[in-house]
């Protein structure tokens, strides 16, 4: 059984094939109506697609001006895009541990890491779990110029005390990668309540142009266009924000069957040498991925039992500051973040997809039980 099942069908076939037959294929008409779509969804002014998180982040860095001599706060626990696209534009990430339960980010640890040198901070709402970004907030009150960034890559539909991604924050950022709840392949997207933000990376997505593709042709005439500053290209063609409409019209309704499957599992491995990220009050998850921690002596065993039984199993993640590149650069040792250090050793991420039958999850769930029982016993 695979890791991930994505559940796109004719329609998105067919929405393909209208931009196909249109004279557009790159960004034009259709990602600007889905740009609409996307504000209206996270009831926010700007939304803005990008061909990548990844790409999105830096264009937003950048349009924040962020770059060489310049922090940004960033989770020890989190997949390596969140810091790569800080050491991207030249500044640098500093890392925190995060909370031993949830596995977000640790906001009285993030307060301390302030510095004079710090511009942004990007909590991350791992696995679905929003960060408590009124904290956030609060935290960093005293010093406005530090932008809050959302990596809300694993939390397009999850929520917090009643408040979505780029509610609290200067942006909010997806991705719409092959595996994530909303998905065209690869793609993503950046909200934002800020105008100025808004406009400043609407130049960063696309080289720093002042007009895109579109608007230079905009009432039939050629527009000479300026470069105002340095941008990426990541701009999201129509070709596959076409495949997204849909999807965000119908996400709600997906959200139960991942429910449904996550109470599942946490279910079933209650009580066992098998534990699970907390749920945290206030919090509806967007249930993206579901990691499971066991003790690290058996983790790869466990990743080859599930290799055997035919079950897509990866890990989500190791502990970020401790991976070769950046122990090199800033000599960070495993005891540094010793919670993301923990969990990234031991952790290993299960199927979840909201077409997983109730005997496939069944079967996993038997396999990750049985090896590690067995193999405590063998131990004992
Ligand atoms: C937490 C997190 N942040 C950022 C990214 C990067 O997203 P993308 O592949 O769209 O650049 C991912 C991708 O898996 C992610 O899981």
């Amino acid at each position: 059984m695979e890791f991930y099942k994505h559940g796109l069908g004719p329609e998105v076939v067919r929405a393909i094939e209208g931009v196909v037959a249109s004279p557009f294929l790159t960004s034009g008409p259709v990602g600007k109506q889905v740009e609409t779509q996307l504000a209206d969804f996270f009831e926010v002014d700007h939304g803005l697609l990008v061909n990548s998180w990844t790409n999105g982040a830096v264009a937003t860095l950048l349009a924040l001006g962020i770059g060489p001599g310049d922090e940004v706060i960033v989770p020890a626990m989190t997949f390596i895009a969140t810091a790569n696209v800080v050491e991207l534009v030249g500044a640098k990430p500093v890392f925190v541990d995060v909370d031993p339960e949830s596995l977000l980010i640790d906001v009285g640890q993030m307060a301390r890491a302030v510095s004079d040198r710090t511009r942004a901070v990007i909590p991350v709402h791992l696995y679905g779990q929003m960060v408590d970004m009124a904290a956030v907030g609060a935290a960093l009150a005293h010093r406005p110029g530090i932008a809050v960034i959302e990596d809300a890559a694993h939390c397009f539909e999850g929520s917090r005390d009643g408040y979505r991604p780029g509610q609290k924050s200067d942006a909010a950022i997806f991705s719409f990668y092959a595996t994530k709840n909303v998905t065209c392949g690869e793609g993503g997207a950046i909200v934002t309540r800020r105008a100025d933000l808004a406009e400043a990376i609407r130049k960063t997505r696309l080289h720093g142009m002042s007009a895109g593709a579109a608007d230079r042709f905009s009432k039939g005439q050629y527009r000479h266009w300026d470069m105002e500053a340095l941008g990426v290209k990541a701009n999201l063609p129509d070709v596959l924000a076409a495949m997204l409409p849909n999807q965000i019209d119908t996400i709600l309704e997906r959200l139960p069957r991942r429910q449904a499957i996550a109470d599942k599992y946490r279910q079933v491995f209650e009580g066992t040498g098998v534990s699970v990220p907390r749920r945290v009050t206030g919090c509806v998850s967007a249930e993206h991925i579901f990691p499971i921690h066991v003790d690290p002596a058996l983790r790869d065993s466990l990743l080859l039992a599930l290799g055997d039984a035919q079950i897509g199993a990866t890990v989500n993640y190791r502990s970020v500051p401790t991976l070769t590149y950046y122990s090199r650069k800033y000599g960070y040792q495993p005891e540094d973040f010793p919670i993301s250090w923990a969990w990234g050793q031991g952790t290993l991420t299960l199927p979840l997809f909201p077409s997983l039958t109730d005997e496939q999850q069944d079967h996993v769930a038997r396999t990750v039980l049985s090896h590690v029982c067995s193999t405590a016993n063998s131990h004992a």
